[in-house]
């Protein structure tokens, strides 16, 4: 008989989660003016709100802290992370940020200008914000088939080679660079093909342009372009993840997904002159250029982390476990974004709160409705985080609105993700009964899905 597949790893300390009743999460869901960014961590019971600095260290990753150097300047840590990210990327310069947004922030102030186009593939929340707050535009270039949620492709979160050729064939002079998203967390974790970086480098170097890899979760779009992409079974993750890096430029890097650290980020390029430029940023937003927003134990910890995280049996792990989670909504008959993504279900709330109006918010409401019903905190990827247009002030309703629920890395067991699927199921078989959502009572005017206040209709 074959043997059943398991994690790569064995549990070495564990954290106490509590449940809670119905009606404490009813008062808590109220006092939280039912936006669950405002829930305190206690009044949750499996939290999926991210994977973002959520991952469980390993023991390496652990004892490196110990090492930690933290000199103000030079410090040998940043010299581990440094030698680390060369070998990953091939990028030579390097300058490490307290986390992802900060390294747009660094990056963009030297590159973006008023009046500029930067197109992409669903450009994640805050380098949309980075963009538009320099009053600058984020043009979205990806394929068109990544809004149909049921439909099965490989690599969904391509960028449309023609959307992106017509951008710069009509806009090169306002273009400061491209971005490309991997995997494209916005259209629910859907990995690019290397077949598809290759597509965005040639018509990049048709127009002289930059290519940039906002690369948060770039293993887990390697382990993809391994198991999905035709020529890459038998090479490593490691050589995939140069090679991906060889069609690029520079990256910004959230290093709280595939880095797996609590804190931390960096900028990495081979190009001297954005390193010189980025670096005039760095030291009055982030710190000197050796810390750069991090602890010296920190960047010991992510030195490891992404080594570790770029071998195939981490990821394995990691990717199967999003997928049993994507199988027991499959037996409940639960719409999701198809393939199930890297980091995350992406549950299709149109599709599920057909009788809740857009201007309701149906996949904030589905957020509730899951949290009452089992104190699982999920968040919303849709109308409410797509902010307004900046020029009409409408709210966007252009595209997908819906419920992710994000797996931490190494933290949660099966027996979590059972819980989470019948919780889900819970709610949909009352999903008709569920006619009226939420509107909003006070909103930021960018990003303002962390601190929206809402009413129950
Ligand atoms: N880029 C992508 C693709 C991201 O998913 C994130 C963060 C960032 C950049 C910004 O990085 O949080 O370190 O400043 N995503 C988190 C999430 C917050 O929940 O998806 P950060």
């Amino acid at each position: 008989m074959e043997l059943p597949f398991a994690e790569s790893w064995k549990i070495k300390m564990v954290e106490p989660i509590r449940k809670s009743t119905r009606e404490e999460r009813e008062q808590w869901i109220r006092e939280a003016h039912y936006n669950v960014f405002q829930l305190r961590s206690e009044q949750v019971y499996i939290d999926c709100i991210t994977d973002s600095g959520t991952g469980a260290m390993s023991d390496r990753q652990w004892a490196a802290m110990m090492l930690g150097d933290e000199s103000y300047a030079g410090a040998k840590s940043f010299f581990h992370l440094k030698e680390v990210i060369n070998r990953l990327t091939g990028f030579e310069y390097v300058i490490p940020t307290h986390q992802g947004r900060a390294a747009e922030n660094v990056l963009f102030s030297h590159l973006v200008k008023e009046g500029d186009i930067v197109p992409g593939n669903s450009h994640f929340d805050t380098t949309k914000g980075h963009i538009e707050s320099r009053k600058a535009t984020a043009l979205d270039c990806t394929i068109d088939e990544a809004k149909d949620t049921q439909l099965e492709l490989p690599f969904k979160g391509n960028v449309d080679p023609a959307k992106l050729e017509k951008a710069l064939a009509e806009h090169a002079e306002h273009i400061p660079f491209i971005i490309v998203t991997i995997t494209n967390n916005t259209a629910g974790g859907q990995p690019v093909s290397m077949q598809n970086l290759r597509e965005v480098r040639a018509i990049a170097d048709r127009y002289g342009k930059r290519v940039v890899l906002d690369s948060a979760r770039f293993a887990e779009n390697a382990y993809f372009i391994k198991t999905r992409e035709e020529g890459y079974a038998d090479k490593s993750i490691k050589e995939i993840v140069a090679e991906m890096f060889s069609l690029a430029d520079g990256m910004t890097m959230s290093a709280k997904k595939d880095g797996i650290v609590n804190m931390g980020g960096f900028i990495a390029t081979r190009h001297e002159d954005w390193y010189e430029g980025a670096k005039r940023f760095c030291i009055p937003f982030e710190g000197y250029l050796t810390y750069g927003g991090m602890n010296g134990r920190d960047m010991e910890a992510l030195a490891v982390g992404l080594d570790e995280n770029t071998e195939f049996d981490n990821l394995d792990t990691r990717i199967r476990q999003v997928q049993y989670l994507a199988a027991r909504l499959d037996e409940f008959g639960i719409p999701y974004q198809r393939p199930a993504g890297g980091h995350a279900i992406f549950v299709d709330a149109s599709k599920i709160l057909t009788n809740v109006p857009k201007e309701e918010f149906p996949a904030q409401t589905l957020t509730i409705e899951l949290y009452l019903e089992a104190g699982i905190r999920g968040c919303e990827i849709g109308y409410i985080l797509a902010d307004r247009d900046p020029v009409t002030r409408e709210n966007r309703f252009g595209g997908l609105d819906l419920l992710r629920l994000c797996v931490p890395r190494r933290v949660y067991t099966n027996n979590h993700m059972d819980v989470i699927a019948v919780a889900l199921k819970n709610v949909f078989d009352r999903r008709n009964d569920i006619t009226r959502g939420v509107r909003i009572a006070w909103e930021a005017e960018l990003m303002r899905h962390f601190t929206v206040t809402l009413e129950r209709v």
